[in-house]
């Protein structure tokens, strides 16, 4: 096997690496061709990668990259060359690349040009053509696909994968350019509203599972989609029809748009925040909405982003802020995005040294608010959305097994037995491939096959359990 034995932080360096690159090569191939300064840099990468780790084999699975047996994680940064790379791999039947440490840069220029090509070999002559050549390029070896990846690749999981990150990217786009002071891209915003609904409408397990994905390098980001898929999520729920989803989609999506005017250096502050920071947070409802009125053509649906940004702070029984002279009745959009902010809130790291809390505290804490800063009847819509074990609960069940919660029951007086992602076996080895079960699953006997023992906190069995969902 090609390769030193990795650490798991070597892996996902080396590793990144080299899908980065190849994927820059891949593009450099079908743009340019052979003949093209702008190989060079690229190769070096690889040159590089390939030498630390005393030669590489990039492995492709179930839609994954594996180094060393390591899973490589993905991140938004790296989604595109993981996405790219992984189809290349897929149209050319291929899957594992091995670059031995001496392999020479004119023979991986030579194969990914040939996978770069305007017609591109089907998956059979594709491996002939290559293992053809194997001669040649005895230090960049490669094998053959599992029938299985191909199949993997195209599942539910990876689109709601896509429109996820998509978002993500959508709403740092806005940010960005309300922070330098252009319009609000709606046009951009609500086509890309119309997918999430789309496919939350069609499928919305996959998306509550990503809103696990919680990242504190980019908080903001982040929570405004978790939020915005927690709030269509109760939305669903409510029964609501899809123009008013699609606006509460870009309420919730927005709700934090007053944050691009308060400093990052706050926003991102580990400690506690002093008085004068805290009048600043304070006033990021308000910034939002001087912000969506100060745009140019803010229309009907930028007054519902007015009204999320303005009240989600305001709690339902207005003991929060900003305090009104004559309070009134939050509207609907209001009560249920502020839910869903405090939920992600509670459940997210926002600087890298808290502790977010586990999905069934952050629900507890919740419940015993419910009918004061909640509106009691959401509140019951949000747990029935969420589940008694959230999505995104790491369970011990009395089998041995450890599973992650990835859906909550259909059925509402089932509700303590979720659908569980499978992820160790009974003597707690991690499964190789998650195994999804319903936990009203029953034996021949007519008991049910698996019980709650208790639910446990990712530290301590250090797992990230956003990994599960992606
Ligand atoms: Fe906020
Ligand atoms: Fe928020």
């Amino acid at each position: 096997m090609t390769g030193r034995d990795l650490s798991d932080r070597e892996a996902q360096q080396f590793g990144w690496e080299v899908v980065r690159q190849l994927f820059v090569l891949l593009r450099i191939a079908r743009l340019h061709g052979a003949n093209n300064e702008a190989w060079g840099p690229a190769l070096t990468k690889v040159q590089w990668a390939v030498n630390e780790s005393e030669g590489i084999n990039l492995r492709a699975l179930d839609g994954a990259f594996y180094v060393s047996d390591v899973r490589l994680k993905v991140d938004r940064e790296n989604y595109a060359a993981q996405e790219g790379l992984l189809k290349a791999y897929q149209s050319h039947g291929v899957g594992a690349v091995e670059i031995d440490v001496a392999f020479d840069p004119a023979h991986l220029k030579a194969l990914l040009t040939a996978w770069g090509s305007s017609k591109p070999p089907t998956p059979e002559q594709g491996l002939e053509l290559l293992s053809g050549s194997l001669g040649e390029y005895q230090l960049i070896r490669l094998s053959k696909a599992m029938q299985r990846t191909a199949a993997v690749e195209k599942d539910a999981r990876n689109v709601s994968k896509a429109i996820y990150i998509r978002t993500l990217n959508a709403v740092e786009d806005v940010m960005e350019s309300v922070k330098i002071n252009q319009a609000f891209p709606l046009k951009r915003a609500k086509r890309v509203m119309q997918r999430l609904v789309d496919n939350l409408l069609g499928d919305p397990v996959n998306l509550l599972g990503l809103t696990n994905l919680r990242c504190y390098d980019e908080y903001t980001y982040h929570h405004s989609v978790n939020v915005c898929v927690l709030s269509l999520s109760v939305g669903r729920r409510l029964g609501l029809p899809r123009p008013m989803l699609a606006n509460l989609g870009i309420a919730s999506l927005f709700h934090d748009l007053g944050k691009s005017r308060v400093p990052v250096e706050v926003l991102n502050k580990a400690g506690e925040f002093d008085e004068a920071e805290w009048d600043m947070i304070r006033r990021h409802p308000v910034y939002g909405v001087k912000t969506i009125v100060q745009l140019k053509g803010a229309d009907e649906l930028a007054s519902r982003v007015v009204t999320g940004s303005f009240e989600h702070h305001m709690n339902f029984d207005h003991s929060g802020y900003p305090k009104l002279p004559r309070p009134r009745t939050l509207s609907l959009y209001g009560r249920v995005i502020s839910m869903c902010d405090c939920y992600d809130a509670m459940t997210s790291a926002r600087v890298y040294n808290r502790t977010p809390a586990t999905p069934e505290r952050a629900l507890k804490l919740m419940l015993g608010k419910s009918g004061k800063a909640f509106d009691s009847v959401l509140m019951k819509v949000f747990v029935n959305t969420v589940g008694i074990f959230p999505v995104g609960t790491l369970l011990l069940l009395d089998s041995g097994e450890i599973g992650v919660v990835f859906q909550a029951s259909e059925d509402p007086t089932q509700g303590d037995r979720p659908y569980v992602r499978m992820i160790t076996d009974v003597k707690g080895r991690e499964l190789s491939q998650p195994v999804d079960i319903s936990l009203t699953e029953t034996t021949a006997g007519g008991r049910f096959a698996r019980n709650i023992t208790r639910i446990l906190d990712p530290k301590e069995v250090s797992l990230d359990v956003a990994e599960f969902f992606l």
